[in-house]
């Protein structure tokens, strides 16, 4: 039998991870397919509800809310062994296997029986296309429902290529104010597999749909082909294109597939309103790079930019703090405050954390964890702008 290893920088998404009835985290890498010799593809499907069935969902989990522990315990072996808060077995390898109590959530809107996504198909990347293509004949139209083209467990370097619950938070936002990004022109940071991007197009005119990394983009591409029925429903537009936050300018060099065009660069320029990015801020020098990008971009537009930004807390116990601590996010706050103190340049830029009780539109964990930011942009009149 295949021996399973993971890499020391593997990482894996919640969003994959938490399937429903899904018992052991392994046993499921194991019994799907995971990265190794081969580089898996999923195509997942998320489905966005419609108002019935969030009321639907509303209900029954205040109901379950009230006795999580019971029904955690019954989810493991289909009966009820009673309120024990833990429970542990070891599995077939000899593994301890361990149940963990969910923590109680304040939002009320979380439980794992509720998690998507179904996984659709697995294929590596040879048949994939041809069997995409050919689905698509057959079953074209997935109303409210999103499919994502996807990997499980990537190194670091390729986190892009799996859904993060940041991008949920924000596509949840984005449907719960269909009047604020109407007809807008977006563009989206680290968008990785394009699912918010998606979402932003069946309500604003025109996204540009950024990252880094040809193959990368070439998912998100895919991505947007199956799902341009939705998107051109809604008479919205995704394009594209690579924008690297660690270089200052957008790429127009003829020979790169995802560059930009001149009209393209003017267009953003003229009619840019919003920046959205959802989970980009895991790594100090990357969150550093990206609030460069957005005050080039912010400096550039001629309009006032609204940025909005999702992220998950995600705690780590440290040697070095001998605590649980989310150096990452303590990083991001601190970039934070100093655009908010930036007083030199064209915009002034305010910052305020949202909170998150707008509805849940898509399924997924909504933990306390997952916060979301608005950036607001204001040009400094001329006169008192410093060069
Ligand atoms: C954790 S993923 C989030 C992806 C997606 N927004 C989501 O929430 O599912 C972080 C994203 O930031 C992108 N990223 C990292 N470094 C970047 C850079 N220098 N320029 C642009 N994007 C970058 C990655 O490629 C990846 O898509």
């Amino acid at each position: 039998m295949d021996q399973i290893t993971f890499d020391y920088n593997t990482v894996l998404s919640d969003v994959h991870m938490l399937l429903p009835n899904s018992r052991h985290l392994m046993t499921r890498l194991n019994s799907v397919g995971q990265p190794g010799r081969f580089i898996y593809i999923f195509t997942s499907k998320f489905e966005i509800l419609s108002d019935t069935e969030r009321h639907d969902q509303k209900d029954s989990l205040t109901k379950e809310n009230s006795d999580t522990e019971t029904q955690v315990v019954k989810q493991k072996d289909g009966e009820e062994v009673g309120e024990s808060t833990v429970e542990s077995g070891l599995d077939e390898d000899g593994d301890f296997d361990i149940t963990r109590r969910p923590r109680k959530n304040t939002t009320g809107d979380c439980h794992r029986d509720i998690i998507c996504p179904v996984i659709l198909k697995q294929s590596n990347t040879s048949t994939l296309l041809q069997e995409l293509d050919a689905e698509d004949e057959a079953d074209d139209s997935f109303d409210g429902v999103i499919r994502i083209e996807h990997t499980m467990a990537t190194p670091l370097e390729d986190v892009g290529k799996q859904v993060w619950r940041g991008a949920f938070l924000l596509a949840d936002f984005l449907l719960s104010k269909p009047l604020m990004f109407k007809a807008a022109t977006v563009i989206e940071l680290g968008a990785g597999t394009g699912l918010t991007s998606i979402i932003m197009a069946t309500i604003a005119k025109r996204v540009y749909c950024t990252d880094v990394g040809e193959d990368l983009l070439s998912m998100c591409k895919k991505n947007i082909t199956l799902n341009e029925d939705m998107i051109e429903r809604a008479g919205g537009e995704v394009r594209v294109k690579q924008l690297d936050w660690l270089k200052s300018d957008l790429c127009t060099d003829s020979d790169v597939e995802f560059r930009w065009t001149e009209e393209e660069v003017a267009d953003i320029h003229d009619n840019a309103s919003f920046i959205i990015a959802a989970d980009v801020c895991y790594d100090d020098d990357l969150t550093d790079a990206l609030f460069r990008t957005i005050y080039r971009l912010c400096s550039n537009f001629v309009h006032a930019c609204t940025i909005f930004i999702s992220l998950e807390k995600r705690l780590n116990f440290t040697i070095r703090e001998m605590d649980v601590s989310c150096e990452a996010y303590n990083h991001f706050r601190h970039c934070l405050s100093q655009l908010e103190d930036l007083v030199d340049g064209q915009c002034s830029y305010t910052v305020e954390q949202l909170p998150c009780t707008f509805p849940q539109f898509l399924r997924y964990e909504r933990i306390e964890q997952l916060e979301l930011w608005k950036v607001t942009t204001k040009r400094v009149p001329a006169d008192q702008a410093k060069s």
